[in-house]
């Protein structure tokens, strides 16, 4: 099994098996974060980021650094001659003569694919519009994995803005492969799972609510979501919709001990900061997992071991 040379487009691309690898990596890295200190020396990323980030970005980027590889890139698009109107099949390939693996982060649906598919070399898709964002994936499979041993039997509520969270279609997939695992879908009807990702869940355990409170107690897990106010048409719908849902220590009261609260990151006003000490609060650890995982991948396209 090796995952040398192969691009990251959404979760499919890597069976369980390679996933899990990842995780047992990522593990080790954590144990023992010096042995890897040198594992990509001479190696080159290049970040392409032509939307805004923090965290993906810097994550990818210290991954990298702290691999002892290097990193090139842009995080601002009208600094490089995409803004004289260059293709991305152009871009890429010309990335490609310099770097060794690139990660790339595009307003457009499909955006990585094409890039995938105009160069040779492992391109990693950190987002693609509405669509998928498959290493906030492995971060979120990573963060349960740690304190849940695995993802078998999870009952996994995600809540707030379903149809244009991609790390929510992502993760979605991914766990749909995994034995037992039931969705609890709460959003408002404006802002429930797209089409496609109802398809995929034909035949698993899900349930679509608007109520957070009432299903508090079933979860294994709530994955909280930002209103994705870039990619709504207009601004009356996004003020109208943006505070729907506001967990605080007051809904927290019911729900299990053993709960996960996860978010991928940044947080508008989906979470009240009160609940930030709590220790089902793990989002920050998540966004540190992050690094790891990334860290993981990174070796693993480059073929690179320890
Ligand atoms: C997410 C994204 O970009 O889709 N952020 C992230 O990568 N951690 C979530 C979001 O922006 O709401």
């Amino acid at each position: 099994m090796s995952l040398k040379g192969k691009s990251l487009i959404e979760p499919l691309n890597f069976t369980v098996a390679e996933m899990d690898e990842l995780f047992n990596e990522a593990e080790r890295i954590i144990a023992n974060p010096r042995d890897y200190a040198e594992a990509c020396k001479g190696y080159l990323l290049a970040t392409l980021f032509y939307e805004p980030s923090t965290r993906t970005r810097f994550s990818f980027e210290a991954a990298m650094l702290r691999l002892g590889g290097q990193i090139i890139g842009f995080s601002e698009p009208n600094s490089s001659a995409v803004s004289k109107g260059e293709s991305i099949a152009d871009t890429i390939r010309t990335v490609e003569c310099y770097a060794d693996v690139a990660v790339m982060r595009h307003p457009k649906e499909g955006s990585a694919m094409v890039a995938a598919m105009s160069s040779d070399f492992p391109v990693i898709n950190a987002g693609d519009g509405g669509h998928h964002h498959p290493t906030q994936t492995l971060t979120d499979l990573l963060t349960i994995r740690l304190r849940h041993g695995n993802f078998n039997n999870l009952t996994v509520g995600m809540c707030g803005d379903l149809k244009f969270g991609r790390t929510v279609h992502s993760l979605i997939r991914a766990l749909l492969r995994y034995t037992g695992v039931r969705f609890v879908l709460i959003s408002p009807d404006e802002l429930k799972v797209p089409d496609y990702v109802r398809e995929e869940l034909k035949g698993a355990n899900f349930t679509e609510t608007q109520d957070l409170t009432a299903v508090m107690p079933e979860l294994d897990v709530l994955y909280m979501t930002r209103v994705q106010r870039e990619r709504f048409f207009n601004e009356e719908d996004y003020v109208r919709l943006k505070d729907r849902y506001i967990l605080d220590m007051d809904k927290l009261q019911n729900a299990k001990e053993s709960l996960m609260v996860l978010h991928p990151l940044p947080r508008v006003n989906e979470i009240a900061v009160e609940v930030d000490d709590d220790p089902r609060a793990v989002y920050f650890q998540q966004a540190k997992n992050g690094m790891y995982v990334r860290m993981a991948l990174i070796m693993a396209v480059l073929g690179v071991k320890v």
